[in-house]
């Protein structure tokens, strides 16, 4: 099917040829099925099955948020009073909340339960202008409750429109049940990664490489298991404090190390050395009401290619909207308007090794095309919520539309 779309004002996108990001004023974008087959800046008629009139809108690539916890069953709003009321996030997390607390609703809900409300959440993003989302495990901690969660993932991705990108994450707390926490990272490596893989339910493996969570030689045992099944690796490196994260994600060559608020100059020079994706994630520290974000700035300056993701997840942070994240890497993260643009598109699509057919408008590439109302990419992070959002295409197919435009 050919889908012929016209009266654009402005096409903007990262372009990996000139390295930059682009604005063009195309005639009209012909999709071919899911893919991208011309941008014509020439006003030749084409036979179209279908035609979309832009009404003048600013065309983006879709976002891509390379960084979920999309999958768990019951909220921690328990947890966010606690923390107003002056608990940490680690103190939370040491009497029993956090993620362990999470981890006991999502073993006593039913699978069904928890895809019904799964479902409920994929149309949010899609309106907020994500068409992939990478979604982590890492609620359930046995075999079987980490297989549930990825089993969720799978159906999701089957029903809807957005594509889901799956990453395991067993290693993201420890199960109360253990006795000794080596005891846990053998049955990561010895049963859990085995099972995932031979089930291809998963692409990507995480580490909480953290203080109280993984700790280093946890970490590069999980990860020299992950790459003998052919998972390719994400950190959760130095989120709270510096354990040194940053620069094995640069030993293990990682896809990404995410969060980074505490990584030293070392860590992030062995990233880019190693062309790991440093992918920050401000909406976390805004949420945790934390002063310290990620400094992108300094890791562009140090060589990395930064990626700005959502982390949505139930305890450290529910903002899921893109342009919200866009505008606080920009506020406090040291990112300029280009370089965020590209951090949630081509850098994102990067980060989850997908930079050869997302992230960018450009011949070949999937189809992802967002519609705005808005005169520049400035207007993104400026209006803060993605309400000047008036169509959404994915995989070539126009599947939101907003109803005021
Ligand atoms: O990325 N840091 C570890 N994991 C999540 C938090 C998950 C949770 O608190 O449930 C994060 O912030
Ligand atoms: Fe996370």
């Amino acid at each position: 099917m050919l889908t012929k779309i016209y009266n654009i004002k402005y096409l903007v996108t990262y372009d990996d040829d000139r390295n930059d990001v682009v604005i063009q004023t195309p005639k009209n974008i012909i999709i071919k099925d899911d893919k991208i087959d011309s941008v014509n800046f020439k006003d030749i008629d084409y036979e179209a099955d279908y035609e979309i009139n832009a009404n003048n809108a600013l065309l983006s690539p879709g976002f891509i948020d390379s960084h979920t916890h999309l999958i768990f069953a019951s909220n921690r709003a328990d947890d966010f009073s606690k923390r107003i009321s002056g608990q940490s996030y680690i103190d939370i997390a040491n009497s029993g909340g956090g993620i362990k607390s999470s981890i006991n609703s999502f073993r006593k809900t039913s699978k069904e339960e928890i895809l019904k409300d799964c479902e409920k959440k994929i149309p949010f993003f899609l309106k907020n202008g994500t068409t992939t989302i990478e979604v982590k495990s890492g609620y359930g901690l046995s075999l079987e409750d980490e297989l549930k969660s990825l089993n969720i993932i799978k159906e999701l991705n089957e029903k809807f429109d957005v594509d889901l990108v799956s990453t395991f994450m067993g290693a993201h707390d420890f199960p109360p049940e253990i006795k000794d926490k080596n005891s846990y990272v053998d049955l990561i490596c010895n049963e859990m990664i085995p099972e995932v893989s031979s089930k291809n339910l998963a692409e990507f493996c995480d580490v909480f490489c953290e203080q109280g969570y993984f700790d280093i030689e946890q970490t590069l045992k999980i990860s020299q298991c992950a790459h003998d099944y052919n998972l390719k690796m994400k950190l959760h490196a130095d989120e709270f404090n510096d354990s040194g994260a940053a620069f094995i994600a640069g030993e293990i060559k990682a896809v990404s190390a995410d969060h980074l608020m505490q990584a030293n100059e070392s860590g992030l020079r062995n990233m880019s050395k190693n062309n790991v994706i440093a992918t920050i994630l401000p909406g976390t520290t805004l949420f945790l009401g934390m002063r310290t974000y990620a400094n992108a700035r300094k890791m562009i300056d140090l060589g990395c290619d930064v990626a700005v993701a959502s982390d949505y997840n139930p305890g450290s942070n529910t903002i899921y909207s893109i342009p919200s994240v866009m505008a606080l890497a920009t506020l406090y993260c040291g990112l300029t308007i280009n370089e965020v643009f590209k951090a949630v598109t081509f850098n994102a699509a990067k980060a989850l090794n997908r930079s050869h057919v997302l992230g960018m408008i450009k011949k070949d590439y999937i189809a992802d095309i967002l519609f705005w109302d808005i005169n520049s990419i400035s207007e993104i992070p400026y209006w803060f919520n993605a309400d000047r959002i008036t169509s959404v295409i994915k995989n070539g197919k126009l599947v939101f539309q907003n109803e005021i435009n």
